[in-house]
């Protein structure tokens, strides 16, 4: 079962899912509404004048309501009785959702007004929360899937912009729709190579390697045309000293944004759990990006990056500022 704010079950005339309740907070829930019937403030409102703050619904629903976020994004993001750590869920269910309907999606491109608008949402939400880092921790997922590590990226990305002072909500906009789509382009790669447990082959690793200019393309079909969505979505697998993919570009051809959805690409996927490996502490990754990709990545958003996260810094051998 999943637990959700009742602030979550918002309005409607026929909630997609059962909803259930653990009287006194614990012990085996029970079935308090049914799915299909209607929703509105009353339910919530009685609800909580039971002291009921969460309901619980299947674990099997977890899409369904985060598409039924997503759809009452703006009304729950706005809910003064919403509190900053449960806002910062709904967005990053809500996205999840949405960003597995994309990967799953053989027209990935339809769905991308859809994206800008969340994006849009969270953006603002982000801009206006400082403490959206320390409560996204909460709920990032450590298991690595497409969907959650788009949604991870997108969320260090925009929150890395914003530590190192780019705060223009529309600039943030167009690199934010790039970040969450920046792997969208796997959708058009074969499964057998996108869930290999084994080592690719030198033709599959050729295939991955398109990924980028297949996002990039998805993202133009549908009509965008903004350099910023458009560069981080192709080149985020670019590297400082060219050695990275798809179009072997050098330091002065990369933007700054560019360089900072590559440092929360490769900080999440080695923070990540995938089949064959373990999650790597925040502390050890960031040491193997210090030590091992000092060439390859911007050391100064680097260290805008380390700050961000408030983790101890491996102090002696980053570069000090100045
Ligand atoms: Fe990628
Ligand atoms: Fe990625």
């Amino acid at each position: 079962m999943l637990t959700i704010p009742v602030g979550c079950l918002r309005t409607t005339p026929a909630m997609p899912f059962d909803i259930y309740i653990q009287p006194g907070g614990r012990g085996a829930p029970v079935l308090y509404r049914e799915k299909d019937l209607p929703m509105d403030a009353a339910v919530r409102e009685r609800l909580w004048s039971h002291g009921v703050q969460n309901a619980l619904i299947p674990a099997s629903a977890e899409y369904t309501y985060g598409a039924h976020l997503e759809g009452h994004l703006p009304a729950i993001l706005q809910d003064p009785e919403m509190s900053p750590p449960a806002k910062t869920a709904v967005v990053y269910r809500s996205a999840c959702a949405l960003m597995m309907e994309v990967m799953q999606s053989p027209r990935a491109g339809q769905l991308c007004g859809r994206t800008q608008e969340l994006v849009n949402h969270a953006v603002g939400f982000f801009l206006t929360h400082d403490e959206t880092l320390s409560c996204l921790a909460d709920v990032l997922s450590f298991d690595y899937y497409t969907y959650t590590h788009s949604v991870n990226v997108f969320a260090f990305s925009i929150c890395l912009a914003k530590a190192a002072g780019y705060k223009d909500p529309e600039v943030l906009r167009e690199f934010g729709q790039g970040c969450l789509l920046h792997d969208a382009g796997k959708s058009r790669i074969s499964p057998d190579i996108i869930n290999a447990k084994t080592k690719l082959s030198e033709a599959q690793w050729a295939v991955m390697q398109r990924h980028p200019v297949h996002s990039f393309d998805i993202l133009v079909e549908a009509g965008e045309g903004r350099d910023l969505a458009l560069d981080a979505a192709r080149s985020h697998h670019e590297k400082l000293d060219g050695s990275g993919y798809p179009d072997g570009l050098v330091a002065s051809e990369l933007s700054p944004f560019v360089r900072m959805i590559t440092i929360a690409d490769i900080f999440d996927a080695l923070t990540t759990r995938r089949p064959y490996k373990d999650a790597m502490n925040r502390q050890a990754a960031l040491r193997i990006m210090y030590s091992e990709m000092r060439r390859k990545l911007d050391m100064d958003l680097f260290q805008v990056f380390v700050d961000m996260l408030g983790e101890e810094p491996p102090r002696s051998e980053l570069r000090l500022k100045g």
